[in-house]
C-alpha cells in the first residue's frame, strides 16, 4: 500500500511539474511576444497585466525554470548519489534560485497581484515560509544533518509546484461556475499552497524512504 502512495505522489509530481515547465514557457513566450500585434497572438488580461514590470516577471519566472529543472535533478537519489561535489554545486545554486524566487513572488502579489488580497496574503505567507524553508535546508547542510536537509528541500520544491496546480483549479472554479479569473486568483492560491502543505507533511511522515 505504501509503495502504491509513493508512485502515486512521484507520479503527480511529475505531471505537475512538467505542467509548470510547459505554462511556465508559454508564459515567457506570450510575455515576450505581447508588443507585436502582427504576431497572431490573442493578449490576455492576465498578460497585459504584466506590461509595466515585465522585467519583474522575467527575473520570477526564468529562475523558476532553472529551479524546476535544477530540483528535480537534485530529487532523483541516482544522480544524488552518483557525483556527490556536483549535487553540492547545484545544491547551492537551487537554493539561491529560491531565494530569487521566493522574494520576487512576494513582490510582485504586494505591488502587482492580478488577484484580490487573499492572493498577496497567501502568497507573503507561503513565500515566507518557503524562504524559511531555503534557509534550514542551507544551514541543516552545513550541520551534516542530511535527513534534515532533505525534508527542508523536499518541502521546498513541492510547495513551490503548487502554482502549477492553482493554475487547475483556476481552469475547474471558471468552468464550474460563473467567476472571472481574477476573482478565483486569490483562492486558488490559499487551496493549492495548502493543499501541498499538507501533501508533503504526509510525504515525509509516511512514505519518504
Ligand atoms: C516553482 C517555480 C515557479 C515558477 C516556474 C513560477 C512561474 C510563474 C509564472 C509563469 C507566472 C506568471 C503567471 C501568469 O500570469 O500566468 C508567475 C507569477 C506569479 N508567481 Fe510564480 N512561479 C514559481 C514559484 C512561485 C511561488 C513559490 C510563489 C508563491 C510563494 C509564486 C507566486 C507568484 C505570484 C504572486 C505571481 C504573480 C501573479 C499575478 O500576476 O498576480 N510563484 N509565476
Amino acid at each position: 500500500m505504501k509503495a502504491f502512495f509513493r508512485y502515486l505522489f512521484i507520479l503527480g509530481s511529475i505531471s505537475i511539474v512538467l505542467i509548470l515547465l510547459w505554462a511556465s514557457m508559454d508564459k515567457l513566450v506570450r510575455l515576450s511576444t505581447m508588443s507585436n500585434v502582427s504576431n497572431g497572438h490573442i493578449v490576455q488580461a492576465v498578460d497585459l497585466h504584466y506590461q509595466g514590470h515585465l522585467w519583474l516577471a522575467y527575473f520570477h519566472i526564468i529562475p523558476g525554470l532553472l529551479f524546476l529543472a535544477l530540483g528535480a535533478y537534485q530529487l532523483i537519489p541516482y544522480f544524488r548519489v552518483r557525483n556527490y561535489p556536483i549535487h553540492r554545486t547545484v545544491g547551492k545554486i537551487f537554493l539561491l534560485l529560491s531565494l530569487v524566487i521566493f522574494s520576487t513572488a512576494i513582490v510582485l502579489a504586494i505591488i502587482y497581484p492580478f488577484g484580490d488580497w487573499l492572493e498577496t496574503i497567501t502568497t507573503i505567507l507561503f513565500g515566507s515560509f518557503l524562504l524559511f524553508c531555503t534557509y534550514k535546508a542551507y544551514t541543516a547542510a552545513r550541520s551534516l544533518q542530511f535527513q534534515a536537509h532533505r525534508n527542508w528541500v523536499t518541502r521546498i520544491y513541492f510547495i513551490a509546484i503548487a502554482v502549477s496546480t492553482i493554475r487547475g483549479m483556476v481552469g475547474l472554479f471558471m468552468a464550474t461556475g460563473n467567476y472571472t479569473m481574477q476573482e478565483i486568483f486569490g483562492i486558488a492560491f490559499l487551496l493549492a499552497f495548502a493543499l501541498h502543505f499538507f501533501l508533503v507533511e504526509l510525504w515525509i511522515k509516511y512514505l519518504a524512504d
